[in-house]
């Protein structure tokens, strides 16, 4: 197992990252966190608050695309490893605006590559004890019809403006790897659930608009299937990967967990009104079917088998634990709910949802 002392992680104020920096110094008591993420719409040092005095632990604000900064901050700390997670992660907001896609995913992936390079290769530099981790998405792979899965060996066929800037961002590393010997490793994951997910994902959503009793968009017939993997299974996947990781390999990682979002939908209907103590069924009449997503693909599913059979790791909960979980930490945190919808959230959703 490789050890890493100062690591870089991009985008630990959003939903992943917050669950990624604190696994990592939960199980790595002599591991240093550098946090460096822009603090958009979808980041919130509320997700960090229990660490704020853990002097292993400092946040920086800015921009992965900011070259100066990003040197600096490489001259300034030894980074051993960097953990790649900032993004605009969105597929609706790509639909909208794709240029901050492009900026951020492509452009600031880019800027970060290349303060690696400079950092840890050249003049006879062993890089063999670090690693630059990017974390990527199963919609690289494009989408599935009723059968099959994405394995590490599909072809990429991304779809949206946010699916290609993160196929473009893989291929950038990938590129970096081959070209200059950059120690890096790639993973693929389905949809995360669990606390602190921004609520304009489905579940979050729907979480918000069933306690509001407020109407619930589901896109077209409802149909679609994603595969759903609970945050702190992604966050202990990419720990290991880190670890145990080969360099230049890519790992898929899902739950086979898939569902149909109408059916995700009854659930949460069912797990929130019962947990409000309303009538089962009450919730059910705020199914509104709304325009379809542009260019939204039908399904995903994951083959995790190689970072299972490589290196050991497992999901480890049931899904309707899971969502049962979920649902309760955005009920009894309606605190953070309306604090990080409140301001540009709101005026965004105005602007895309209208009063739905
Ligand atoms: P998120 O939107 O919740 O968080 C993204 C974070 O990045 C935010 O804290 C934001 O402030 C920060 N950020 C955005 N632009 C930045 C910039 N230019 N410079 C610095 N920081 C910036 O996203 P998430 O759902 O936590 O996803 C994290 C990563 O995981 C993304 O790369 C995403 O593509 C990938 N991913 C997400 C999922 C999922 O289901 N959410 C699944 C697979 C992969
Ligand atoms: O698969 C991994 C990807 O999962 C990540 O790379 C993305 O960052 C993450 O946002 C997520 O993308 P999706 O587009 O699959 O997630 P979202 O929660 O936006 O939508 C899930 C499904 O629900 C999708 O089929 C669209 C549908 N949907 C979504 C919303 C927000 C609705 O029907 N109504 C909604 O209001």
């Amino acid at each position: 197992m490789k050890q890493f002392k100062t690591v870089l992680v991009t985008g630990g104020a959003g939903f992943i990252g917050s669950h990624v920096i604190r696994r990592l110094l939960k199980e790595h008591a002599d591991m240093h966190v550098v946090n460096l993420d822009l603090l958009t719409y979808a980041g919130n040092l509320e997700n960090l608050r229990d660490l704020e005095s853990n002097e292993r632990y400092a946040f920086i604000k800015g921009d992965i695309g900011d070259t100066a900064l990003i040197q600096q901050l490489f001259d300034q700390h030894d980074f051993d490893a960097v953990v790649h997670l900032a993004a605009e992660s969105h597929v609706d907001r790509s639909i909208e605006n794709p240029m901050a896609f492009l900026e951020t995913n492509i452009i600031g992936t880019a800027t970060l590559l290349h303060a690696a390079k400079n950092a840890w290769l050249g003049d006879g530099k062993d890089a063999s004890n670090r690693c630059f981790y990017h974390v990527s998405t199963d919609e690289v792979y494009g989408s599935l019809g009723a059968e099959g899965v994405f394995s590490e060996e599909t072809p990429y066929d991304p779809r949206s403006p946010y699916s290609s800037s993160k196929a473009s961002s893989d291929h950038l590393v990938r590129a970096w790897h081959h070209t200059y010997g950059l120690p890096i490793v790639i993973s693929n994951c389905s949809n995360n659930y669990g606390a602190h997910q921004f609520p304009e994902k489905l579940i979050p959503l729907m979480i918000r608009n069933v306690r509001d009793q407020r109407p619930l968009p589901v896109y077209g017939e409802g149909l679609n299937i994603r595969d759903w993997l609970w945050v702190e299974d992604h966050a202990s996947a990419i720990d290991t990967i880190l670890h145990n990781g080969t360099s230049g390999r890519t790992y898929n990682i899902g739950g086979l967990n898939e569902w149909r979002n109408i059916d995700l939908v009854h659930a949460l209907i069912r797990e929130v009104d019962a947990a409000m103590g309303r009538p089962e069924g009450t919730s059910l009449a705020l199914i509104t079917f709304v325009t379809d997503r542009a260019g939204h693909d039908m399904r995903y599913a994951i083959d995790a088998s190689r970072i299972e059979s490589e290196l050991g790791w497992q999901p480890s909960i049931q899904f309707e634990d899971g969502l049962k979980e979920t649902v309760r930490w955005y009920l009894d945190n309606a605190e953070w709910m309306d604090s990080v919808t409140s301001g540009n959230y709101q005026q965004y959703y105005e602007t895309m949802y209208g009063n739905r």
